[in-house]
């Protein structure tokens, strides 16, 4: 049984921990789905003020909605659209600290204020996306970019060979 809680510390810290725990919860699996699963609930339950953490998965067209925490969402996001869509789009993370702000901001969960979205690639090949919403207007923060993209790359890592 993997015990998930809220981890205190620094910022730092606590993504350490994480990224350690990550590393044990997805060792020896290579199953996106059943890892994607478990990464979001574990960091759903670990970090406080999260209202949505899931993935998107690029189904070769657009990004579809995989496993998740949270409200039911919108189950199909084109590329470029959104701020799932413009992250996968760009290659690069997206930190938005006001969603009313976003232009074609895709809402989902009306409690949402800000947004940070990983995109993943494995070299030029776009996999999906690693969203969190929160309820807090500017829940996230450089630290928070770079503990959640050092999560991403754990779940990378973790698909091994398969795609
Ligand atoms: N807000 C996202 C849509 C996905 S939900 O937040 C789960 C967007 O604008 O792409």
């Amino acid at each position: 049984m993997f015990e998930t809680q809220a981890l205190s510390g620094s910022k730092p810290e606590v993504y350490r921990t994480l990224v350690e725990q990550a590393r044990a919860l997805l060792a020896g699996e290579h199953d996106r789905v059943a890892n994607a699963a478990n990464l979001s609930a574990l960091v759903f339950h670990a970090l406080p003020s999260l209202n949505w953490v899931g993935f998107y998965f690029h189904d070769g067209s657009e990004l579809v909605v995989g496993p998740f925490q949270g409200k039911p969402a919108c189950v199909r996001i084109a590329l470029g659209k959104g701020v799932c869509g413009t992250a996968a789009a760009t290659r690069r993370t997206l930190r938005v600290d006001d969603v009313g702000a976003f232009p074609g901001h895709i809402p989902c969960d009306s409690a949402s204020r800000s947004e940070l979205v990983v995109p993943l690639y494995r070299g030029d090949t776009l996999v999906g996306v690693f969203d969190l919403d929160s309820p807090e207007p500017a829940r996230f923060d450089a630290e928070d970019q770079a503990g959640l993209e050092a999560l991403a790359a754990v779940f990378l890592e973790s698909l091994g060979g398969a795609a």
